[in-house]
């Protein structure tokens, strides 16, 4: 199956692919991995070891699978990748053909040898049917934000796609932008909900260590953290597809594979050719409208827009650098629940960033923002654009 076929599938079965994914079973592990969490807690390797033996496909099953079915597999085998790590094992050296099948299953799924965020939430299923580690609430309530996140976060970006196509000239441009922060909204209540449900130091203590990267064949995979959220794509389309800050870039380019293969796509078809702000700004100079009404409001929804990004970045680095003030403040001492089980607080993210990197993209988003500001101004009554002079910068 090919991304293409996968695409066509969808649309003949009118299927929400979440849904569908997160309702599949073909490990038959439904009433074996709600175990996981009694054995991470009791620190019983054996019994991760056996479960994973058990569950794991054979090179046939995964042969015969499609790639919603290869997707439900990986999440479940995902777990057990987690957990191990967890307890310093590395899953392949305890789990016979790990590498092959994993890698199988990678072409089938377009995603990395390993579970991403798209397993442990999207397609995670809800109730009691939901795969964790831990069985906390925390947990839960993690799995939660991101979940809730998520999807608006992919209507978003198939609007900011869709506005690539629309003038800013049109009455339409606006129209989108306004529905673009409606769905917006929502991942910003799904930091908000993380911030209010998640404790940060049993994030520190506990949770981040089942994020951390396992090595499949000769080079490691990262966990699934929320990193990988498309939020890169979402920057890319709007302000950030040729942004030259070389950070940043390496960052974006972290994560594209771990990202699904729609938005992959999305994100490789703006690489190098301008964004929708650097777009609107070039129109604008070009064609001499800055005083166009309708431009103005168009400028304004992009605006609006940035600043409902910063609206999610400013909670989420806040809450980042409380888990991680262990680091700042420069008292990282090894946590001990257990004498086997002696782990030293983690120093960066699951993505392998420190909470500096929040900051640097703000400070780019920000400077952004102030290029826009240079032809809009919100406090100006409509119509009162800012007059015009330069070239748009990149
Ligand atoms: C316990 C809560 C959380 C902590 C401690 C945390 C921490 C971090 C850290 C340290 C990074 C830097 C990259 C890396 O992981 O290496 C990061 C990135 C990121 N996180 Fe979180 N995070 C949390 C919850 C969330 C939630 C609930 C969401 C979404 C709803 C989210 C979305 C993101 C995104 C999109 C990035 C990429 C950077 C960006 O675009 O600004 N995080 N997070």
């Amino acid at each position: 199956m090919t991304p293409s076929d996968c695409a066509a599938a969808k649309i003949n079965l009118q299927i929400d692919e979440n849904e569908f994914i997160a309702s599949l079973d073909p490990l038959n592990a439904d009433d074996l991995l709600p175990i996981i969490p009694q054995f991470n807690k009791n620190h019983n390797v054996n019994g991760l070891i056996e479960l994973a033996n058990q569950i794991m496909p054979s090179e046939a099953d995964v042969r015969s699978w499609d790639y919603y079915e290869a997707n439900a597999a990986v999440r479940d085998v995902g777990f057990l990748l987690g957990s191990l790590k967890r307890h310093r094992v590395e899953p392949c050296s305890v789990i016979p053909n790990l590498e092959m099948i994993m890698k199988m299953l990678s072409e089938k799924t377009f995603l990395p040898p390993r579970d991403t965020l798209l397993h442990y939430t999207v397609w995670n299923p809800c109730g009691t049917r939901r795969r964790t580690y831990t069985g906390t609430l925390d947990e839960q309530c993690l799995i939660e934000s991101v979940a809730m996140a998520m999807s608006p976060l992919v209507k978003a970006i198939y609007l900011l796609v869709e506005l690539h196509r629309i003038p800013i000239q049109s009455a339409a441009f606006k129209a989108v932008c306004d529905r673009i922060n409606i769905h917006f909204q929502k991942v910003i209540e799904g930091i908000v909900f993380a911030r209010r449900h998640v404790s940060l130091s049993y994030f520190s203590k506990e949770l981040r260590f089942y994020f951390d990267p396992v090595m499949i064949g000769d080079r490691e995979y990262l966990g699934p953290g929320a990193v990988e959220m498309p939020m890169f794509v979402f920057d890319h389309l709007l302000w950030s597809s040729n942004c030259m800050d070389e950070e940043y870039d390496t960052f974006k380019k972290t994560y594209v594979p771990y990202i699904h293969w729609e938005m992959r796509e999305i994100y490789h078809r703006l690489e190098n050719k301008p964004n929708l702000i650097d777009k609107g700004i070039d129109t604008i100079i070009t064609r001499g409208i800055a005083s166009d009404p309708v431009v103005c409001e168009s400028m304004k929804g992009l605006y609006s827009i940035m600043q409902q990004l910063k609206s999610f970045r400013m909670p989420h680095k806040t809450v980042a650098e409380e888990a991680y003030s262990h680091v700042i403040a420069g008292k990282n001492k090894p946590v001990c629940p257990l004498k086997s089980d002696f782990h030293e607080l983690r120093d960066n993210g699951s993505g392998g960033y420190s909470p500096g990197i929040l900051s640097h993209i703000l400070k780019l988003s920000n400077q952004k923002m102030e290029r826009l500001n240079e032809y809009v101004r919100p406090n100006l009554k409509p119509g009162l654009c800012h007059a015009l002079s330069g070239s748009a910068s990149r």
